[in-house]
Order: structure tokens, then C-alpha cells, then sequence
């Protein structure tokens, strides 16, 4: 006699923050398909509720807590319910996350994903499972390989975790640990499967992406080697910091034609005293003339940078800095944050900005870089871009997809599938988007 198959259970996850959280969750249901899991869309249905979180800004553990209140009455209607924290702030809180909040089944750090099969059997015998490691083996060498299915035109991938730069705000270094590379001939091995599942664009992550190691020429030679892949058309990567940005780098933006023209690289401030205070171990010169050898070699460059205003002591004057850097570079996309004092760090001992002055600085910084950002996307008006479609619009018969500039693009989508590439020549610029006509 056989068995009866088990029905599925079923896994609510949400994801918080970061792209490499987005991608993590994902290899985190793909680890917990393994064992039975199908991930649903609302938490109502599941038999288990994973959260994977985020800390990198102020009141992230408080969210997390009140956003595990609202569990509360399912735990109570269903009582083999599992709820685990995955994420940052169960490496930042480990068992306080239970202490708090007893309803907690299990917590798991960003670099013990692979023991989630594990730490679920321990939850389903009743028993509370913590795994805050940091271990020797490689997290994603032990997930469970990713399922022959078929997935749509982008995808993200891991390439690089941890940090070792120590800015003085911020607390990647402590949650995610030093930096790691994953070797060249998986990372290679997990893109080709990608494209094999009809996958066009990857995107490279990493906290620190451009200090890749794991190929012997760096970041530039993983590039190089995706490059040869056929079938694969695009290629990015994201976060950067600017002390990494090697010639070899600078040149595959130049010269390889599948690495698209857009680049994420955030300074932070644009004074020289607040930037030595955030142990940037930059100036603000020195990224100007980075980004004008990055231009020389690929002259339109899309470029994206982070922002925190009101850091500890930051005068008028030193913001002002900050002003005149953005309008000397000229960004097309910007994310801009007031700076939070995270528990743990260097400059969260030092004496904060009053919140009325780096509230009025954020509305000033944004006011700019929201304009740059528009000025960016109507000169697009006129011009013809590269389209990946991904989705259907909100009209009927719209597709969607991305340029190679990463504006979000719209046109009649007669004749166009999801994962075609095709040239549009561009009509209108929106609210958020573009508008064009197929050519
Ligand atoms: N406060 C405000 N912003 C922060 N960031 C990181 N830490 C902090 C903090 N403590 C921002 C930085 C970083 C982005 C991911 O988040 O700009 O580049
Ligand atoms: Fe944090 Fe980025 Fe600085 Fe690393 S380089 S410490 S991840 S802000």
C-alpha cells in the first residue's frame, strides 16, 4: 500500500527592505518547498507566517512586533500556526524576539537560511528554534536548487553578503557580517539555470556588490563571463561603494554591451568633514571625478545614489555641500533618508540634529533630487531605448517593461510577449513612467 501524498502547506512570506531580502525569500521558499511548503498571497491560509525583515533604519524591531500582533487572532484560531523572523532584525534581536513575543516559533538569521528545513521540524515538535550563526558552510551552496519552473524576463542573484567598510551610521557590517563572495562557477551555474527558465536581465547583488572576489578579476571578470552567456541580454548590479569601482569595472560599463547603463553609487554627503565623520574614506572630489571617469567611458550613464541628511553635526553649510554635489553630478534616481541613530554604531553616541532641521534638509534634498530625477526622464522624450517587456499595463492591451536606463516604459502591446526586447521610440514622459510606440 502507498502513502497518500500530504497536501501542501502552506507558506505566507513577506519581505521587508532590500533587494537581497527579495531574493533571499525567494531561495527561502524554494528551501521550504523541499519539505512540503507552497507559498500563498495572504497570511489567512497558512500554516506558516514567515516575516523577513529588515533593520538598517530606525523602529525596524518595533514594526516587527506590532506587525506580529496582527497574527495574533490566526495563532489563536490555528494553533500549529508556525511564526518565525527571518531577516536583520532577528540577527539584531535573536531571542529577544521570542522573549517579547512568545508566539514566535523560530528565528532565523540571514546567513542560516539553509537550516530552515530543519528549524521548521524543531517548531512543529513544539519547541522554540533559534539560528542567529554565522557558520562556515555557504548558505546558498546548501539551499535547495532552485525549481525547473519557469519564471519571468529579470531575476536577482546573490553574489556578495556582508560588508566590511564600517560607514559609522550603519549597522550592515554587524547584522550581515564581512563580506563573502560566492565562487564564479555557481554564481555562473545559477544564471545559466535562470536563463533556462526564460529569465533575459539578472541583476548582481551584493552590500557591497563591486568588492566581488569570488573570480580572480573581480567583479569585472564575473561580468565578462555572464556576458558569454546566450540567451542572457542583460546585465546589472547593485550596491556599490564608490572605493571599488575599479578600471576593469569602469571598462566592462564601456565596452560590454550586455551591462546596462545605469549605475547605483552612493556617496551619502557631499562635505568632506561629514563624510570622514561616516568613516566614508571618500571625498566628495574624488567620487566627482570617479563619476567623470565613469561618464568618459560610457557617457549616458543613468547615475543613482543614496543620501542621508542631518547626520551628527551636520551645519547648513555642510548640507549646502551636499546640494552642490547633486547638482554637479545629476542623478537620475535617488534615495534619500533622514539618518536614524542605530544601536550599536559609531555615531549613534554622537549628538543628533534636531529632528525640525534634518526634516526641513530631507524636503530640500528631495525637492532636487525629485527634479533631476524628472529632468532625467523627460529628456528621454524624442529618444528611442531598448525595452524589456515584463507585464501587462493598467490599460488594455498595454505592456510594460524597463529600458536599459531603467525607466519603466509603457506602449500598445499589440504583438508583444512578456520577455520580448524590442526598440521603442519615446513619446511621453509621465508621472512615473514613460510612453512610447514599438518601432
Ligand atoms: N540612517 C539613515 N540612513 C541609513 N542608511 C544606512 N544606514 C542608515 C542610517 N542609520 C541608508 C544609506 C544606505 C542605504 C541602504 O540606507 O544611505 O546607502
Ligand atoms: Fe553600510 Fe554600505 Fe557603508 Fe557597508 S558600505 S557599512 S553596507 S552603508
Amino acid at each position: 500500500m502507498t502513502a497518500a501524498k500530504q497536501p501542501p502547506k502552506k507558506l505566507f512570506i513577506k519581505t521587508y527592505g532590500c533587494q537581497m531580502n527579495v531574493y533571499d525569500s525567494e531561495r527561502m521558499v524554494e528551501a521550504l518547498g523541499g519539505v512540503g511548503y507552497e507559498e500563498v498571497k495572504t497570511p489567512d491560509e497558512a500554516d506558516m507566517i514567515l516575516l523577513n525583515t529588515c533593520h538598517i533604519r530606525e523602529k525596524a524591531a518595533e514594526k516587527v512586533y506590532s506587525e506580529l500582533g496582527r497574527f495574533k487572532h490566526l495563532k489563536a484560531e490555528n494553533p500549529g500556526l508556525k511564526i518565525g523572523v527571518a531577516g536583520c532584525v532577528a540577527q539584531a534581536e535573536g531571542a529577544e524576539i521570542i522573549a517579547r513575543q512568545p508566539m514566535v516559533d523560530l528565528v532565523v538569521g540571514p546567513q542560516s537560511y539553509h537550516r530552515l528545513p530543519e528549524l521548521e521540524a524543531k517548531a512543529g515538535q513544539g519547541a522554540k528554534a533559534l539560528d542567529t550563526d554565522f557558520p562556515e558552510e555557504d548558505k546558498f551552496e546548501h539551499l535547495a536548487k532552485r525549481p525547473k519552473a519557469m519564471r519571468g524576463p529579470t531575476a536577482f542573484l546573490t553574489v556578495q553578503e556582508g560588508c566590511d567598510k564600517f560607514c559609522a551610521f550603519c549597522v550592515v557590517p554587524y547584522t550581515r557580517g564581512a563580506e563573502v563572495s560566492r565562487p564564479a562557477d555557481r554564481i555562473l551555474g545559477e544564471a545559466r539555470d535562470l536563463v533556462e527558465r526564460g529569465v533575459k536581465e539578472i541583476t548582481l547583488l551584493g552590500q557591497n556588490v563591486n568588492a566581488y572576489h569570488g573570480h580572480e578579476q573581480g567583479l569585472a571578470g564575473l561580468i565578462w563571463a555572464l556576458d558569454k552567456i546566450d540567451g542572457l541580454e542583460r546585465i546589472r548590479f547593485t550596491t556599490s561603494h564608490p572605493n571599488d569601482m575599479d578600471d576593469a569595472l569602469i571598462e566592462a560599463h564601456g565596452e560590454c554591451d550586455k551591462l546596462m547603463p545605469y549605475l547605483h553609487l552612493p556617496v551619502q554627503a557631499g562635505s568632506d568633514k561629514i563624510l570622514k565623520r561616516m568613516n566614508r574614506s571618500h571625498t566628495a572630489e574624488s567620487y566627482i571625478r570617479l563619476i567623470e571617469r565613469i561618464r568618459a567611458a560610457r557617457p549616458d550613464i543613468l547615475m543613482s545614489g543614496d543620501f542621508i541628511v542631518g547626520f551628527p553635526e551636520e551645519t547648513e553649510e555642510d548640507f549646502q555641500a551636499t546640494l552642490d554635489l547633486i547638482e554637479e553630478v545629476r542623478y537620475g534616481y535617488a534615495y534619500s533618508f533622514k539618518y536614524s541613530a542605530r544601536p550599536g554604531t559609531p555615531a549613534a553616541e554622537r549628538q543628533d540634529v534636531p529632528a525640525d532641521v534634518a526634516d526641513d534638509r530631507l524636503q530640500r534634498l528631495q525637492a532636487l533630487l525629485t527634479r533631476q530625477q524628472r529632468e532625467t526622464q523627460d529628456a528621454m522624450v524624442g529618444r528611442e531605448v531598448t525595452v524589456l517587456f515584463e507585464k501587462s499595463g493598467r490599460l488594455p492591451g498595454q505592456m510594460v517593461g524597463k529600458s536599459e536606463y531603467l525607466h519603466a516604459v509603457h506602449v500598445p502591446g499589440e504583438g508583444i510577449a512578456k520577455g520580448d526586447l524590442r526598440r521603442v521610440s519615446i513619446t511621453e514622459s509621465g508621472a512615473n513612467s514613460l510612453g512610447g510606440v514599438p518601432l
